[in-house]
């Protein structure tokens, strides 16, 4: 493995900052100082230390994407897609999927066995939005998302419903059937102006990052996402 991808997996910078990293000086190899970010590596056996401080090579990637409108949530396509936002990255896929428009939380990862857990409809794992919409809901309206919808032959299971104002809220639901919130409030006879993911289970969308922005998940945040996955 190419010693650039060894560092950029063990989140010591994207692939053009640890490239910097090694012309600098700053990176070596079983103790001698690397000249090319290009060099071969056993990323197992090879001792590859940063500033002094030992690098561990972790097989699988984790990041956190403030994902902006415009992009769609595929590894492939004519138009932009959210893997053109994370360039120094191959291999990974988004876990779940945002419509073009929606903004927000995306893990970008290659874990696909975690990816599966997160995914699968058994497990109720919980998505908040922040929703804008055209309409002030009734009374009738939120009991109706609190108990669930059948629309178009669709079921969409019961959502929480947290009143901001009288046309915005935070929604939490527990499956990501295709464009679940915006048919829900289509259901109503109202419209999904604007639309957030702000977490999945625990993860919280990092408010530091900026659309288009995204950072590695930290230990916990990954032992968190895995918790209750076979082992
Ligand atoms: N529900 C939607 O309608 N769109 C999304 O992008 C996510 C959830």
């Amino acid at each position: 493995m190419r010693l650039d991808r060894m560092l950029s997996d063990a989140h010591a910078g994207t692939r053009s900052q640890v490239k910097k990293l090694v012309k600098d000086g700053r990176v070596t190899v079983n103790g001698v100082t690397a000249k090319h970010s290009s060099m071969q590596i056993d990323p197992y056996e090879d001792v590859i230390e940063l500033d002094g401080n030992r690098l561990i090579y972790e097989e699988y990637v984790y990041l956190m994407l403030n994902k902006p409108a415009g992009y769609i949530s595929a590894t492939k396509g004519n138009v932009p897609t959210v893997m053109d936002l994370i360039p120094d990255y191959k291999g990974m896929f988004p876990c779940g999927r945002l419509d073009k428009d929606t903004e927000g939380l995306l893990l970008m990862t290659n874990d696909g066995p975690l990816a599966h857990h997160l995914l699968s409809p058994h497990h109720h794992v919980e998505k908040e939005y922040y929703v804008e919409h055209k309409l002030p809901l009734t009374m009738d309206d939120i009991c109706r998302i609190e108990e669930g919808i059948t629309f178009q032959s669709i079921s969409y299971r019961p959502a929480k419903y947290e009143k901001i104002s009288d046309t915005s809220c935070h929604l939490i639901i527990q499956e990501g059937k295709y464009h679940e919130i915006k048919m829900v409030f289509e259901s109503l006879g109202d419209k999904v102006v604007y639309l957030k993911r702000l977490r999945m289970k625990n993860l919280r969308l990092d408010d530091n990052l900026k659309p288009g922005e995204y950072r590695p998940l930290t230990a916990e945040e990954i032992a968190d996402l895995k918790e209750g996955m076979p082992q």
